[in-house]
């Protein structure tokens, strides 16, 4: 299928769009600096916090799974069962203490972080998938 144009110069800061890509709902995310930094501060809390597992692409083998680190892609799909999680911009609460924010499955409840990583101890196995995708300018990113 043809790729999705995405214009990333309208999310604003913390703000989450969801797009179609192969029938699947992709999200892309103009992360905070907070939420930045925060993805360093967690790694203990990870089951794959360096995306070691196969089958991501070169690009999302980084702490912040991505090609630039303000824009998050990622397809919207828990890797357990296959729920939508919930984007919770303002953190976990007492699930994850000290997290400022990230994805919960309301399924089974695995929790990730702002790199899609998995939290220990929950059901779901891997981090969430990032697509293909790439940058055509600054503003406008292509999934597919
Ligand atoms: Fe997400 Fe089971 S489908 S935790």
């Amino acid at each position: 299928g043809a790729p999705v144009e995405v214009d990333v110069s309208k999310i604003e800061p913390g703000q989450l769009i969801r797009v179609e890509w192969q029938g699947k709902p992709v999200w892309v995310v103009s992360r905070t600096d907070a939420a930045m930094k925060d993805l360093a501060a967690h790694d203990d809390k990870l089951r794959d916090p360096n995306s070691e597992e196969p089958q991501q692409p070169d690009y999302a083998t980084n702490p912040a799974r991505s090609i630039r680190p303000d824009i998050f892609v990622a397809v919207g799909i828990c890797t357990h069962l296959g729920c939508s999680p919930t984007y919770l911009p303002d953190g976990f609460g007492e699930l994850v203490e000290g997290v400022k924010s990230g994805f919960f499955c309301p399924c089974h409840g695995s929790k990730f972080d702002m790199a899609g990583r998995v939290f220990q101890n929950v059901p779901a196995p891997l981090n969430l998938v990032i697509p293909p995708y790439h940058f055509k300018d600054d503003n406008t990113v292509l999934v597919g």
